[in-house]
């Protein structure tokens, strides 16, 4: 077992949520390009060069920290959504900051340690790995919004300066990403650890319903064009029409609505909102997929509405590699033993991306209440410290 320092690397993890701290709880406000997430990545790649690794930053703000030579991959993401909590990513690269810190006291083996940019999707889904796996050319991940309409390309700038070259795919001999579990099973269950087997895959799009904008005394009901009315019509059919076709891992959210012009006394001539769905069967995404785009049809013409669907961002279902797996296996029992599971992600994670690259895995630790993606998100520091020393043990034996 590589011999990691616990104090050490709960002392960073906590100095990296001073950046966008919220003001309540441990929560951070860190979203991708924003300067709460440049002033971390400066920070993390001081870390990473006090560790004893060259930081390089490459042309979208993904950060690296380079062992020599050919060496392991571990990390995960530093930006945050919008609210989020202190360890959603921010565990993954400081638990491979310390692996990679106390893998350099030992004398190897080499690891080099990254934080990718924008895995919070402000502008697409894990967009910093996807360009950096192939996924998504840097020409159409350019031309992507935030809900704010400023697009890759202009965020992206903020970091020219710092920007190197791509870091090459071939250097790296695998990819190993700790995170918080993000749900409640592991929780519930007593248990510290869990292996991830697959990544659920996702779909994600805007989609925009036009109507009359208009007067809200004198507008008669039976006149009315109304955006908005039918914006709830479709969640309202989508959900009777999901209910044959889902298994009990589905998962579908309109998360962000856009109501315009959003006042009491008007019509809503404009909705523009996000549709996400998510499953382990590809199959089974697209027949949702084919659902979403008839009943949206559906309801445009049965209330007189135009209706327009905006890109849509893909990721398959990924399954994780066998050989990385058992190794986090044999940690996990050496360090929980009979405290662990084997377990899918239904969280989105970079992960994913670096699986078309490299053999690629993924450690769970337990969300307190199950809750993530809010201010109050948690994790007990003892399980904490029981992911770090399953990585430290599955390192170790992989070398
Ligand atoms: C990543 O945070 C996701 O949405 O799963
Ligand atoms: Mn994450
Ligand atoms: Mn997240």
């Amino acid at each position: 077992m590589l011999p990691v320092q616990p104090d050490r690397f709960l002392a960073d993890l906590h100095a990296l949520r001073g950046f966008g701290a919220s003001g309540v709880g441990k929560g951070v406000i860190r979203p991708a390009f924003s300067d709460a997430d440049i002033a971390a990545r400066d920070w993390l790649a001081g870390r990473m060069e006090a560790a004893g690794l060259s930081p390089v930053f490459d042309p979208v703000g993904n950060l690296f920290g380079l062992a020599g030579g050919k060496s392991l991959l571990m990390g995960s993401h530093s930006d945050s959504q919008p609210e989020g909590g202190w360890l959603d990513g921010a565990l993954g690269v400081i638990a491979a900051l310390e692996v990679a810190r106390a893998a350099q006291e030992a004398g190897g083996p080499p690891v080099s340690v990254v934080s990718f940019q924008d895995e919070e999707g402000r502008f697409g889904i894990t967009t910093g790995s996807a360009i950096w796996s192939g996924d998504l050319p840097l020409s159409e991940a350019d031309t992507l919004t935030d809900a704010g309409g400023m697009t890759f390309a202009e965020a992206r700038a903020a970091m020219a300066a710092r920007a190197g070259d791509w870091v090459a795919p071939g250097r790296f001999t695998g990819f190993i990403e700790m995170h918080i579990e993000q749900g409640p099973w592991l929780e519930s269950a007593g248990e510290q650890v869990g292996v991830v087997t697959d990544i659920v895959g996702i779909r994600d799009m805007r989609i925009a319903l036009e109507g009359q904008q208009n007067h809200a005394g004198t507008t008669p009901m039976h006149l009315r064009r109304d955006a908005f009315q039918g914006l709830s019509d479709l969640n309202t059919r989508l959900n009777a029409r999901f209910a044959d076709m889902v298994g009990d891992a589905t998962v579908w959210t309109i998360g962000h609505v856009a109501v315009s012009p959003n006042a009491s006394s008007i019509v809503p001539g404009r909705v523009t909102f996000s549709m996400q769905w998510r499953d382990g069967s590809a199959d089974r995404l697209d027949r949702m997929e084919a659902a979403i785009r008839e009943t949206a049809a559906e309801v445009a013409a049965a209330r007189g509405l135009t209706l327009d669907f905006g890109a849509m961002r893909a990721l398959a279902p990924t399954r994780m590699d066998d050989r990385l797996v058992a190794a986090l296996s044999e940690g996990a029992e050496a360090t929980a033993p009979g405290k662990w599971r084997k377990m899918p992600s239904g969280a989105l994670h970079d992960a994913a991306c670096l699986s078309r690259l490299m053999p690629a895995a993924m450690l769970f630790v337990p969300s307190i209440g199950g809750i993530s993606h809010d201010f109050a998100e948690d994790t007990a520091e003892a399980d904490l410290v029981a992911g770090l020393n399953v990585l430290a043990r599955a390192v170790a034996q992989l070398a």
